[in-house]
């Protein structure tokens, strides 16, 4: 059986660092209430020449260095994002460009903060498929070009930066015991679009627009939909919480890490966060988060390794895979 495995990691963020007291002097906000409601304590933002592109092309040449692989050894780059550079065309197409690739296929999913979850779970399609053998999957995101700031309850929570991993056809015996990709989970209901949302594009205003949320929304439903898709994995593979190296969560809040790592069993010492470093990334924060989490030692070849993200949509997913 042909199974998805990591072959590398990477990530990007760019140069400047926002600390909450920053923050202070923008809008009517604190560093405690920030801390308090969210656990953020610093985020990056991109400046002049950084953009999607350009975080993306950096993690994706992190982890093209990481595998010891180049653009030529690529089949296809998938890029997770709702912040492209232009409407059209695709981001990835640019990334694709900037890393000296004229061959395969490069495009762009759109599914906000659960991005990484689609882009790992169509790449996977791709390679259990036949279609692919090895993907470049990137997550990258400038939230801060979309943001109101004058808008405390959204600009307090958003930041940019990009990660990346590159996914390698492998033969599996087709059990858990397998590295790579185990299972994925995908779901989504449009009912909720409105809670989280863009009030602009191409086909409406004609302007990129802001970012609009109902916080207090999103939250109620985080951690069901969080634990829904976990238990899914689960089920779908046999395994249970125990069994679990590392949980990958969305980057998005540390009370809705903490309020589904507990309501799931899994103990927080088993859970990466990097929430309080980058603050919520959207489609970046889970790979910005595996490469973190890879590079300091903590996840390991073999590791059986949990990811999840919920966001605007709504849209939610979950991975398991061994690394
Ligand atoms: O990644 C995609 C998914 N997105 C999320 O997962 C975000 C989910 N939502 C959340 O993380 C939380 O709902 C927030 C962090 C956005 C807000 O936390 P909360 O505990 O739900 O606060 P709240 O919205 O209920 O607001 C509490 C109070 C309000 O004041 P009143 O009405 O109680 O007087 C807000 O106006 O906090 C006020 N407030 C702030 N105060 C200081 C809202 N934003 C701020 C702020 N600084 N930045």
């Amino acid at each position: 059986m042909i199974r998805s495995v990591v072959r590398g990691f990477g990530a990007s963020l760019p140069k400047r660092v926002m600390t909450n007291s920053e923050l202070e002097e923008k809008v009517d906000t604190s560093d405690e209430w920030i801390v308090q409601r969210t656990g953020i304590r610093q985020r990056y933002i991109a400046g002049e020449g950084e953009t999607t592109a350009s975080l993306g092309e950096a993690a994706a040449r992190a982890a093209l260095a990481n595998a010891g692989l180049t653009a030529a050894d690529l089949d296809v780059i998938i890029l997770a994002t709702s912040t492209p550079d232009n409407t059209f065309p695709a981001t990835a197409v640019n990334i694709q460009n900037r890393l000296g690739m004229h061959h395969g296929a490069a495009f762009d999913v759109q599914a906000v903060c659960s991005g990484f979850i689609y882009a790992v779970t169509t790449a996977d399609a791709y390679i259990r498929g036949g279609l692919a053998k090895r993907v470049l999957v990137i997550g990258a995101e400038t939230f801060s070009r979309i943001l109101d700031w004058n808008d405390r309850t959204t600009c307090v929570l958003f930041g940019d930066g990009a990660g990346a991993i590159i996914l390698e056809a492998q033969e599996g015996k087709g059990t858990t015991a397998d590295r790579g990709v185990l299972t994925t989970q995908l779901r989504s209901d449009g009912a909720h679009r409105e809670k989280l949302y863009v009030d602009g594009g191409p086909s409406t205003t004609g302007t990129v627009g802001h970012l609009r949320m109902e916080g207090r929304e999103v939250f109620k439903h985080a951690v069901g939909m969080i634990t829904d898709v976990i238990e899914a994995a689960f089920e779908a593979t046999g395994t249970t919480a125990d069994d679990l190296d590392w949980l990958v969560p969305h980057q998005a809040n540390r009370r809705i890490i903490d309020g589904s790592a507990k309501k799931l069993g899994i103990p927080l010492e088993k859970v990466v966060v990097t929430v309080d470093l980058h603050g919520n990334t959207s489609a970046a924060s889970i790979p910005l988060a595996l490469s973190v989490a890879a590079s300091d030692g903590r996840i390991k070849k073999g590791d059986l390794v949990l990811l999840e993200a919920m966001g605007g949509g709504f849209t939610w997913g979950s991975v398991l895979l061994r690394w």
